[in-house]
């Protein structure tokens, strides 16, 4: 799954490259208005206090933009960015050691942070609340509790659901906002911009391709972006044309709705094999041979999004849509029609 070119976790050796097309400000960023402009309202109110801001839970599909936003936040806050992940803190004493080395505004970014032990994500809560962490030294029965003052700090979360984060975590999240898949029109603006910083020349047409084709994500954006810019160099005379991108498309088996084989193989598992729906998201990845929270975070989204996919309580089912793009007779079976 991490080496599918449309998936939106970022690949290994992504990092560099994902870093320097990364926006620096909010001005730059493209795209997520709404929580734009809530952001402009919270960070202008806190530098004119010259506070912290509130924590912040950033959560929606890989790819749209979690990191970027958290560390564009940190510029405009002026502050330090320290980034860490939720599976990446195994010990109390890690985040013990992350939390005391804060300075007052620093901005603390975990990424997965549903993914936090549950014993670990408890030293979580005094810390955002209170700013106290506490501590505990010795054992059995002349254990004794310590309370430690931490400097006011800003904790920026990102998940992929709100819903996989517990109750007590969430609750202490002032500010909460979800990240919405992009339009083709801000996707354009993406890749139009990364290819200026990665010097790639490009045409309208290439960059529309681009745009429709890669599932409203910026990563996937980016991602293709430089897997056409290899093409045109190789393939063609080195712009990335209407043509070159479609026939780079072509090749990395991604059609014109930005599927790859594996949402092929999902839509055609649900019509052909449990006749279109309703079936299980747990049946669905073992038919995939897929993780459940693979299914439900990386491929579900967009296909629900673009409504090819319906969720509904007895499960998945297949639309008319996904019958025709499959050129299948849409004959669903009478469990699917409500
Ligand atoms: N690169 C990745 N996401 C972006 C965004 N939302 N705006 C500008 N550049 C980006």
């Amino acid at each position: 799954m991490s080496d599918r070119v449309i998936a939106g976790a970022p690949l290994p050796e992504e990092g560099q490259f994902e870093l320097s097309l990364r926006p620096r400000v909010l001005k730059e960023y493209i795209g997520q208005k709404s929580v734009k402009d809530n952001l402009d309202v919270a960070i202008s109110a806190a530098r004119k206090r010259g506070e912290p801001l509130d924590h912040i839970l950033l959560y929606g599909p890989p790819g749209l933009g979690k990191t970027t936003l958290a560390s564009v936040i940190a510029n405009e806050m002026n502050a330090r960015f320290r980034a860490t992940a939720g599976p990446l803190i195994q010990l109390k004493g890690d985040l013990t050691a992350i939390l005391t080395n804060l300075e007052f505004g620093d901005v603390l970014f975990i990424d997965e942070i549903h993914r936090l032990q549950p014993n670990i994500e408890e030293i979580l809560y005094p810390a955002m609340e209170d700013y106290k962490l506490d501590i505990i030294i010795g054992q059995g029965p002349s254990a004794r509790t310590h309370r430690l003052d931490l400097r006011r700090f800003t904790l920026i979360g990102a998940t992929t659901r709100a819903g996989l984060i517990t109750a007590p975590l969430r609750s202490r999240f002032g500010i909460v906002h979800r990240l919405e898949f992009y339009t083709v029109e801000e996707l354009e603006f993406i890749i139009r911009r990364s290819a200026e910083i990665l010097g790639a020349k490009i045409t309208a047409e290439g960059c529309a391709e681009i745009a429709k084709r890669c599932r409203g994500t910026p990563r996937v954006a980016n991602r293709l972006l430089k897997r056409t810019r290899d093409f045109a160099e190789v393939r063609a005379d080195g712009e990335i044309t209407g043509s070159v991108a479609k026939d780079s498309l072509a090749m990395l088996d991604i059609d014109e709705h930005g599927f790859d084989e594996m949402d092929r193989k999902l839509l055609r598992a649900i019509i052909e094999r449990f006749e279109g729906g309703p079936v299980g998201v747990n049946t669905i990845a073992a038919v995939l041979s897929e993780e459940v929270d693979a299914v439900e975070d990386i491929y579900e989204p967009y296909l629900l999004q673009i409504g090819f996919l319906q969720r509904t309580p007895r499960g998945r089912i297949a639309t008319k849509l996904a019958y025709d793009h499959l050129r299948i007779p849409y004959r669903p079976s009478s469990n699917t029609l409500f």
